[in-house]
């Protein structure tokens, strides 16, 4: 058969966040996190939500329910263990879909299961009958598929669709497999096959994306996947660049709203407290940035000539670093994007400091730029507006409120906000002052040293939305992370009301 005609026009997508990348080591969510992720990956357009293995725990079968009573149009299903325990326990939150899995390597029924490939076979079928005559819709899984004796693994494939499987999924458990295998394998049991086939692979080699692509090039119709590639080890295909990887190769559609995709990945890391690595493909904080004059002068003049895609194709944005290989070109776009008004000498004279601070070792933030600029500029960064007062009340049982003075070219203004902590409510209290056309676009706290006393390091990026956008950024070092946000803001503010365009 032609390889085109194997090649589904269309892949569904399973993602298995809540499930395999909990189990990643040290990821245990709360309720409310898997909910929080179950609304945006139904948002981002999942067909399937592999929510949890209910039988773990009640909090997890509590969380399992919670998750299949709050999404909308994914279908919501649960791991189970092929016994009637596991399955009741999935019942009991009110799934219509199981995920149940037996081992049937040989390794895995030696070491692990003690059992021999017809206890095991029975065993399947036992399990699916029961969640079939219970009305479920039923996927199945012959864990460490890859690793499995082929004959027994078409033996399998046969046994279960005997008793009424729906889908079957061929787990690559211990990541062992490479694409030219996995295509072999795909076509082999696409032979005694007749339900769709799924896949799910994990990346202990680095190849669980290029493991799902092979699969789907012989025929698998679903995809197992995780946000930013969580899971048990090295983590599982990531959902990003396995749906991008379809799309850009192969035309394959999936139903994942791409453009959801920074905005989710952002939200699983902070729920997750997995950061992204920075030069993470697709969404790591490098995926679309440049730094070097040549690189920059290519992308202001068309971004193809060194993105594969626009940042906008999957939510996130394109961002023009200043470090040692800065040309003039990034730092004038830099500073533009913050109002600045410099000339193309002086921007010379930026770009051979900031390349003397990069030679010493030290980096040039956004903020720091700017401060740069209006120095060789010879600009007093006039204080047009200036903080007078300020007060934050908080505590424990009390809703953060912050009151606030500020004087805005010689104006005095005062008002009041709550919030969500106490920078929150000092934030919203100074945006309360400046008018509601202020936005913060980006708040960034580090700390310095460690230990309670450490000093912070707060960046805020604000925004004037009225007519065309305008940004500024401010940065501030102390002791207390309130009056550190305020000051950043306020430096950011006073940026702000001082652009030339502006006046
Ligand atoms: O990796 C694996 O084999 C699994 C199974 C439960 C399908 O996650
Ligand atoms: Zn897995």
């Amino acid at each position: 058969m032609a390889l085109a005609d194997t090649i589904p026009k269309r892949v569904m997508v399973l993602d298995t966040t809540l499930r395999d990348g909990e189990q990643s080591p040290g990821i245990a969510l709360s309720s409310d996190d898997k909910v929080r992720i179950a609304q945006a990956l139904d948002d981002l357009g999942v067909d399937v939500i592999e929510a949890g293995f209910p039988a773990a725990s009640p909090g997890e079968q509590e969380a399992v329910h919670r998750v299949a009573s709050t999404v909308s149009h994914a279908r919501v299903c649960g791991l189970a263990r092929c016994n009637k325990k596991d399955i009741d326990a999935l019942l009991d939150c009110g799934l219509d879909y199981v995920h149940t899995f037996i081992a049937t390597s040989d390794i895995h029924l030696k070491y692990k299961l003690k059992m021999d490939r017809e206890e095991v076979k029975a065993k399947a079928i036992d399990s699916i009958e029961y969640a079939k005559a219970h009305g479920l819709t039923v996927e199945f899984s012959c864990e460490d598929a890859t690793r499995t004796d082929l004959a027994f693994l078409k033996e399998m494939h046969l046994a279960v669709q005997g008793a009424g499987v729906d889908k079957i999924n061929v787990p690559d458990t211990v990541g062992t497999i490479s694409p030219p295998a996995m295509e072999y394998l795909i076509k082999e049991l696409m032979t005694v096959t007749k339900v769709p086939i799924a896949v799910h692979c994990h990346d202990d080699f680095g190849l669980a994306v290029a493991n799902s692509i092979a699969a789907v090039r012989q025929g698998a119709r679903q995809v197992h996947v995780t946000v930013n590639g969580l899971g048990e080890r090295a983590g599982n295909a990531a959902l990003e660049e396995t749906v991008l990887s379809l799309m850009a190769f192969y035309g394959i559609e999936t139903s994942i709203d791409t453009r959801k995709i920074g905005p989710t990945s952002k939200l699983v890391s902070r729920l997750t407290g997995y950061p992204i690595p920075a030069n993470k493909a697709i969404i790591g904080n490098n995926a679309f940035a440049h730094e070097s004059g040549i690189h920059v002068h290519g992308v202001l003049g068309d971004p193809s000539t060194y993105e594969a895609f626009g940042p906008e194709l999957v939510g996130v944005k394109r961002n023009i670093v200043i470090g040692k290989h800065t040309g003039t070109h990034s730092v004038k776009e830099k500073l533009n994007e913050y109002g600045v008004d410099i000339t193309d000498d002086q921007v010379v004279q930026v770009v051979d400091k900031v390349k003397k601070l990069a030679d010493s070792g030290k980096d040039v933030d956004d903020a720091e730029l700017v401060a740069l600029a209006y120095h060789i500029i010879g600009q007093q960064e006039a204080k047009n507006v200036r903080l007078k007062e300020f007060a934050v009340f908080t505590g424990i049982n009390t809703t953060p409120t912050a009151v606030v003075s500020v004087e805005v070219n010689g104006k005095k203004k005062t008002g009041t906000s709550i919030g969500i902590g106490p920078v929150d409510a000092a934030i919203n209290a100074i945006k309360v002052v400046m008018g509601n056309d202020i936005s913060l676009e980006e708040y960034r706290l580090s700390a310095i040293t460690g230990g309670s006393d450490s000093l912070c390091e707060v960046t805020v990026r604000v925004a004037r939305n009225g007519g065309k956008k305008m940004m500024s950024i401010g940065k501030a070092v102390g002791s207390d992370i309130v009056n550190t946000s305020v000051d950043a803001t306020m430096e950011a503010l006073d940026r702000l009301y001082c652009h030339k365009k502006e006046l």
